[in-house]
């Protein structure tokens, strides 16, 4: 039986899109009242209008330090608390090795600073309740070479020596910070490079996911959950793969090169 979240409250940055929204529908489902932190205002109203008042829209930019503190603040004004920080606002702008400044300057500035900033603004609360618990999303990109990609991939690397970093630092105020890594899952963006086939998605996803799909984001949902509550409670400083094997599978493939 899942953990009863009555009483949390937690912020979900990104969570206006496909992904997102599953991760804020588990921590209502669970208990939680949850802040959706996004810069796509029709998208964070549609995750949150079916979820009557127990989720909460507030339009955020996560590269302007002064969002950040809005948001923050307005959790606090609402909801009297914040127990946990889902950081899933993701910038894509990556053309490999021509990627321009641009492409750098803004990448790093949602996906690293941007979560980093969000650590900070809620690290105060958190430690004045005694605790709370930090679930960066990051992606199999991190740590293997995929071609044509430079900038996302070193984000999200970033992202997770930073989810290290940010536990070893805030261990002492009781506050766990994690991160999961993706496979691909169906979201915006996977369900826009396969013209929203969801099978076709799963076609090309079969050969390097060892569960031969892509992963829902209900799956995604449940192992965030999970890091952020206190079943969790001796895991923080890692990377949770949830990428369907994703990074366990070897060069040979689902079939083996034996076979
Ligand atoms: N889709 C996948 O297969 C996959 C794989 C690995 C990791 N991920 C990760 O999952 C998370 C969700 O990604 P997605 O694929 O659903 O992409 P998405 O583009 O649909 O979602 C990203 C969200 O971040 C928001 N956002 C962008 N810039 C922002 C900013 N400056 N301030 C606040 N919000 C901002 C967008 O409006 C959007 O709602 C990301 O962290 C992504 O890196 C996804």
């Amino acid at each position: 039986m899942e953990e009863d979240l009555s009483g949390k409250v937690a912020i979900v940055t990104g969570g206006a899109t496909l992904l997102g929204a599953a991760v804020v529908e588990a921590l209502v489902a669970a208990g939680a009242r949850t802040m959706v932190a996004d810069i796509d205002e029709a998208g964070g109203a549609r995750c949150v209008a079916s979820l009557e008042g127990r989720a909460l829209f507030h339009p955020t930019d996560v590269t302007r330090d002064a969002g950040i503190a809005d948001v923050v603040r307005v959790t606090m004004e609402r909801f009297g608390r914040i127990d946990y920080l889902v950081n899933a606002a993701a910038c894509y702008a990556d053309h490999g090795p021509d990627s321009p400044r641009t492409d750098w300057a803004r990448s790093f500035d949602v996906n690293v600073f941007g979560a980093a900033g969000m650590i900070r603004a809620c690290r105060p609360h958190m430690a004045a309740q005694g605790g709370g618990s930090v679930v960066n999303v990051t992606s199999v990109s991190a740590s293997v070479a995929q071609g044509g990609r430079w900038v996302y991939p070193a984000t999200k690397a970033a992202l997770e020596q930073l989810t290290r970093n940010a536990a070893l630092d805030l261990a002492g105020e009781g506050i766990r910070v994690n991160a999961v890594a993706l496979g691909w899952t169906w979201s915006a963006p996977i369900a826009a490079m396969a013209g929203g086939d969801r099978a076709k998605a799963n076609a090309i996803a079969a050969p390097f996911h060892m569960t031969g799909r892509v992963g829902n984001p209900d799956e995604v949902a449940e192992a965030i959950r999970f890091l952020l509550s206190s079943r969790a409670s001796l895991i923080t400083g890692t990377t949770l793969a949830v990428d369907g094997g994703y990074l366990a599978l070897g060069p040979e493939g689902r079939s083996g090169a034996a076979t």
